[in-house]
């Protein structure tokens, strides 16, 4: 008799759990390897763990030439579905191997060679995807920076990565804009203290650019001259990508992953997770500069051999809120997954979901959701208008893969509403007080997972040792700290319900207010700054910032308000949806000098305020309640 789900998974959790080695051992044989592994799981270097050293691989092989070489060539392996252009473009197996051998032979001929840095600033169209995986190929690190940066972040990228390529495109489309990529990219060149020898850029026939003569090169001009090249074979233990993500500071964290863990991760969870088999499509509605792009767009779908739809636009404006019915219906998607504040933007313009109807969605089997809490409200709506299951999982771009979901390829464990799931198999969470001892069920605290994490996690930050142990592993011995803070309920079920640093969630993408301070706080007029995360019912969090102006500054707020949006604008982009600014007498702090955010926050969400008890004057309270209700905020 076979196992019934639940007791799968509870097999599944307690093998990876008590024995990981055994456990992932078994996973890695979905896995083509070159050399096998001489150890699966290799502690000798704790806190630093490793995957299956010793074995030799390469990610692209494993995405792409495998199934072809098993059969699968005339499958449909990638679909482009871009409504800001008017195009929808379908590659094949067969097809996507031609370009992605041609393209890598096209980068190897500039240079790039296994280990190198290749950095990908790009929209989403199918050659972003190309470009990862012809990095895969030869060996060389991608590390792709999302179209929303503006030039000083990707600046900032090209210092920490220091590539030898860089590729791009001419513009993206954004509704009712176009964005010229171009001139942020040579801004971004200009601003690096690192030199960037040559680019790659795809023109666009929307809006084509300039090409700096002896530096840039047209994307199709490098692929007809190039011959394709073959797959390297790399370590397990080598960089696949860096992917940068915010810290608490202004500096991104530049997360590290491997290719074999990764590899075996993604495959699991392909099947695990979201229940994939090679015959599904599979949508992820994200963009490939996030990590949920990497891991869903790309790597785990065409791992296992899908058809991964790739989609340039957006929920609602592209024409309008039936935007991902259309696609849903046209492609026979399967399985999708977007963020939360995908349908809230649906659900505010169309709240009785009348662009989905006469859309034939029955090819769905189940929606998935992940990047901010999810609240009831907007499942329940989802489930409704989709008519599937609706799972709210929760991870982060540290570790490509879910840490808690409802694992539907496996069971179905009935997880509910408002709760982001069970810990997967190779996740041990737990919930630690200040002490950093298990809370009882019910408690909050902080969630933090016990080492080692599973494959596919961050190995370490890119060139950064030290800021790894810091960041991650010194809070608690023996674990790594999320930075999220929740509590399990009677159930195992977990509920993430907030930060406990200064990350804040917009429209599913995570921000630092530390790095948007830092802008506000350059500007002449400001003597200092604080930006918090205010809650909003469609983005989930926005930033708002409380200024204090220089003494003797007499100039009208509007415009100084209106001179910080610019400056945050052109330093971080439009990512930053920062549009509020209040000026303020003073900030209120702590008697160490910490200005108490907390506090503010609950302010500016009209929350019942608690003052802390070190605060070290609570007279100007009031005053920053009354500009905050200025501009729509708190009471
Ligand atoms: N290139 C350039 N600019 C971009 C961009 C890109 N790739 N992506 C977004 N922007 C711009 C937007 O145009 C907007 O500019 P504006 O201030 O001029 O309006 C700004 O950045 C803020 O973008 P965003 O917060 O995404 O807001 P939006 O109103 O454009 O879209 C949603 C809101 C909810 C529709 C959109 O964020 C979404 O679909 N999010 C869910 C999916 C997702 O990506 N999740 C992340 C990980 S799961
Ligand atoms: P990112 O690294 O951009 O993927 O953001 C990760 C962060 O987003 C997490 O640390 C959480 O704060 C938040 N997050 C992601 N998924 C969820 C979820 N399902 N529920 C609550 N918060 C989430």
């Amino acid at each position: 008799m076979s196992p019934s789900p639940a007791t799968r998974y509870a097999a599944d959790f307690e093998l990876a759990r008590t024995d990981p080695a055994a456990f992932w051992d078994r996973e890695a044989g979905h896995i083509r390897w070159m050399s096998e592994p001489e150890s699966v799981l290799d502690a000798r270097a704790a806190p630093f763990y490793s995957w299956f050293v010793g074995a030799t691989l390469n990610t692209c092989d494993n995405c792409v030439d495998r199934h072809v070489e098993a059969g699968h060539g005339e499958r449909v392996a990638l679909i482009h579905d871009s409504p800001v252009t008017g195009t929808i473009t379908r590659l094949t197996y067969d097809e996507l191997l031609t370009r992605v051998a041609r393209f890598a032979g096209a980068i190897a001929a500039l240079g790039v060679e296994k280990g190198d840095r290749v950095i990908i600033y790009m929209p989403m169209m199918p050659e972003a995807v190309i470009a990862m995986l012809a990095c895969a190929r030869i060996g060389a690190v991608h590390s792709v920076v999302f179209g929303g940066f503006a030039g000083p972040e990707l600046a900032k990228r090209i210092d920490d990565a220091t590539p030898k390529l860089v590729i791009s495109a001419s513009c993206g489309i954004e509704p009712g804009r176009v964005v010229a990529y171009k001139p942020l990219l040579d801004h971004a060149i200009e601003l690096a203290a690192h030199k960037v020898e040559r680019c790659i850029i795809i023109q666009r026939d929307t809006q084509p650019c300039d090409l700096i003569a002896g530096r840039d090169i047209d994307w199709h001009e490098a692929v007809a001259s190039a011959r394709p090249a073959n797959c390297v074979p790399v370590a397990a233990t080598d960089p696949l990508y860096i992917l940068y993500t915010s810290g608490t500071t202004g500096r991104p964290k530049g997360v590290v992953r491997d290719n074999g863990g990764h590899a075996v991760a993604m495959h699991y969870s392909a099947r695990a997770v979201y229940g994939l088999t090679p015959q599904d499509t599979f949508w992820t509605a994200s963009d490939v500069g996030w990590v949920v792009g990497h891991s869903y767009c790309v790597y785990a779908p065409l791992l296992l051999g899908c058809t991964t739809v790739i989609y340039e636009g957006k929920p609602v404006g592209t024409p309008d809120a039936g935007a991902f019915w259309r696609v849903i219906e046209d492609h026979g998607v399967n399985v999708f997954f977007t963020a939360p504040t995908a349908f809230r933007a649906i659900k505010k313009i169309d709240p009785e979901g009348r662009a989905a109807a006469g859309h034939d969605v029955s090819c769905l089997r189940a929606l998935f959701l992940a990047g901010e809490h999810c609240d009831p409200d907007t499942a329940a709506w989802a489930a409704r208008h989709l008519n599937v299951p609706v799972v709210d999982h929760w991870w982060q771009t540290e570790t490509a893969w879910a840490i808690t979901a409802n694992p539907l390829g496996i069971a179905d464990l009935a997880v509910p509403s408002g709760s982001a799931g069970r810990p997967m198999p190779g996740y041990d969470v737990h919930v630690l007080g200040p002490d950093g001892q298990d809370v009882a069920a019910g408690e909050m605290g902080d969630i933090a997972i016990a080492l080692p994490l599973p494959p596919g996690t961050l190995t370490t930050l890119w060139n950064n040792d030290t800021r790894y142990v810091e960041a991650y592993l010194s809070a608690y011995e023996g674990y790594y700290r999320s930075g999220d803070a929740g509590y399990f309920d009677a159930d195992d079920n977990l509920w993430v319900m907030s930060r406990i640093d200064d990350i804040i969630n917009v429209a599913g993408h995570r921000l630092s207010t530390g790095m948007i301070e830092e802008i506000v706080a350059a500007h002449d007029d400001v003597a200092e700054a604080a930006v918090i995360g205010a809650r909003d019912a469609d983005k989930g969090q926005l930033p708002v910032a409380l200024v204090v102006l220089k003494a003797g500054c007499e100039r009208p707020e509007a415009d100084i308000v209106a001179e910080l949006i610019a400056a945050v604008r052109a330093a971080i982009g439009p990512v930053a949806a920062f549009k509020k600014a209040v000026i303020v007498e003073r900030l209120p702090k702590t008697r160490s000098g910490k200005t108490v955010r907390a506090t503010l926050r609950q302010i500016a969400d009209g929350d019942e305020v608690q003052i802390p008890a070190t605060i070290d004057d609570a007279s100007g309270l009031d005053e920053i309640a009354e500009r905050l209700a200025t501009i729509g905020y708190g009471r």
